[in-house]
């Protein structure tokens, strides 16, 4: 899809689907004025039947009937907020996107006036409209493939493109093919993404200036005594890898960030197996690592001057017949160990790993992302990520960055307290705590194997899958987590 920016009128443009964003109670606006008196009054009739108050995501369409240079009309309801948040922008296109798509429009113009920020709100259109045209119908026999749009112009009598508006877009355009990478990895069955597929799509996806993957097999994950992995690989029939991307850039290095995700590519529970129903979704227990490869993919473009390096220990859980037990004790790289007595808790299991070999570079930060804890859903719904960290102004940064995404996250305390509920009879500490607060308590887990290094822990359970549709992203996979991550590189 391509951006233009245009000086027009909206009784002018010449489009397939003419968007025009309303504030609610607010519909006089001059655009709406000059339409409905080229098309006599039949707008605000339309407008009046129909009912439409331009409430938060309602929208009207109009066929204009060759009476305007536009065919179709597109009222998009912003609500009432005072200020048009990026997010309002970023599902408004999303809604025109598929408004476009059903009625197999080319070309769509959006008439953009917003009252602050117009660099940010461009940014947002662009990425709204690109993330709403995702789908995954590898898998449908039955699906023709739609008209796609093939040109998105912002317009506006006055409107001038300017380097910022520009740079704003492209950088759009630059994030959205990783969150399709992240969305398309989480989407596909379990038994397709098995961890030696997700090696394999990371050596393809990561490639380009100064990116570089190294994927460990079984061999060299035992040399480097990965035993949360091994452990959690016992039950399985497929092998385990351990992916490293690395990214380097051209100028001068201002820091050296660790991103480690979450790689289990099923959670069956393993032997502490879950119900049927608990299992249904279970292919996402790999998004943290989907989000990570999905972001590290997209660096030699964006370019930011920063070393990052991704870390994504991939295996499923299962309960095969050399699988771990409960009760049986892993020793870590760093000295600790873990008694296992629920071998549902796994995510921890293989995180430390990653963690404590991440913690020995000595980065600036580490960033991990994790579809955690069930106790996080409970906590926050599905709409909102947790995050932890041992260090508040890289909390602050990580949430800036994700409300400029439009990524919903909330902070959650890590009590030290809680630690006393993890305490073991054999070994330093158990992977599972009481009834309650479990969400913290896998957290503090993790806090065990970063060494100190300011880090944050995102418990990504509830977003990072969709189960009910939603404009910028339909169900399944969302790739929660890379448009935060970016804007984080970018920014800092
Ligand atoms: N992968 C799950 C967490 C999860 C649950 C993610 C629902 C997405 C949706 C994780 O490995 C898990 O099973 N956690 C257990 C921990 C418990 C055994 C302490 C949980 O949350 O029930
Ligand atoms: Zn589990
Ligand atoms: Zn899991």
């Amino acid at each position: 899809m391509e951006t233009k920016f245009r000086d027009a009128t909206a009784d002018a443009i010449k489009t397939d689907l003419l968007v025009l964003p309303l504030q609610e109670k607010n519909l006089e606006t001059v655009a709406i004025r000059s339409l409905d008196r080229r098309l006599r009054g039949k707008l605000s009739e339309r407008i009046k039947k129909s009912k439409f108050t331009a409430a938060e995501g309602s929208t009207l369409v109009y066929d204009t009937a060759g009476t305007l240079p536009a065919s179709h009309l597109l009222l998009a309801g912003l609500g009432k907020a005072n200020d048009v948040d990026s997010d309002i922008w970023r599902k408004t296109a999303g809604r025109a996107w598929r408004e476009a798509s059903i009625i197999g429009a080319e070309e769509i113009a959006f008439y953009f006036a917003p009252e602050k920020d117009p660099e940010n709100a461009a940014g947002s259109v662009v990425e709204g409209a690109l993330l709403g045209s995702y789908r995954f119908n590898k898998y449908r026999s039955n699906t023709q493939s739609p008209a796609t749009v093939k040109s998105l112009t912002l317009f506006r009598p006055g409107l001038k493109r300017s380097p910022g508006l520009e740079r704003s877009v492209h950088t759009a355009e630059q994030i959205v093919p990783g969150v399709f990478l992240a969305r398309d990895l989480v989407n596909e069955p379990p038994s397709v993404t098995t961890a030696r597929f997700l090696g394999e799509q990371t050596k393809i996806h990561c490639s380009g200036q100064g990116l570089s993957v190294e994927v460990w097999g079984k061999k060299k994950i035992e040399a480097m005594q990965l035993a949360g992995l091994l452990a959690v690989n016992r039950g399985s029939l497929e092998e385990p890898r351990f992916i490293k991307i690395h990214y380097q850039p051209a100028g001068k290095i201002r820091k050296k960030v660790a991103l480690i995700g979450k790689g289990i590519t099923f959670d069956s529970g393993g032997l502490s197996l879950k119900s049927a129903k608990s299992m249904e979704t279970m292919k996402l227990d790999m998004a943290g690592g989907a989000a990570v490869i999905g972001t590290m993919s997209r660096l030699s473009r964006l370019g930011p001057n920063i070393e990052v390096t991704g870390y994504i220990p991939a295996t499923d859980n299962l309960p095969g017949g050399n699988a771990q037990k409960p009760g049986d004790v892993i020793r870590y790289l760093n000295g600790k160990t873990i008694e296992v007595l629920n071998t549902d808790a796994e995510g921890r299991l293989i995180l430390a790993d990653a963690l404590a070999l991440a913690a020995k570079e000595k980065p600036d930060c580490m960033i991990n992302l994790a579809t955690l804890t069930g106790a996080c859903m409970v906590a926050l719904g599905s709409g909102v990520a947790g995050i932890f960290s041992n260090n508040q102004t890289l909390a602050d940064s990580v949430m800036r960055c994700a409300r400029g995404a439009g990524e919903k996250l909330w902070q959650l305390p890590l009590v030290k307290e809680y630690r006393e509920a993890l305490k073991s009879s054999v070994a330093d500490m158990k992977n599972v705590a009481g009834p309650h607060g479990g969400a913290i308590t896998a957290a503090l887990i993790l806090q065990e194997f970063v060494d100190e290094i300011p880090w944050a822990h995102l418990d990504i359970a509830g977003p990072a899958f969709a189960e009910a549709d939603n404009p910028i992203c339909g169900k399944g996979g969302t790739g929660f987590g890379v448009r935060t991550l970016l804007r984080f590189l970018l920014t800092i």
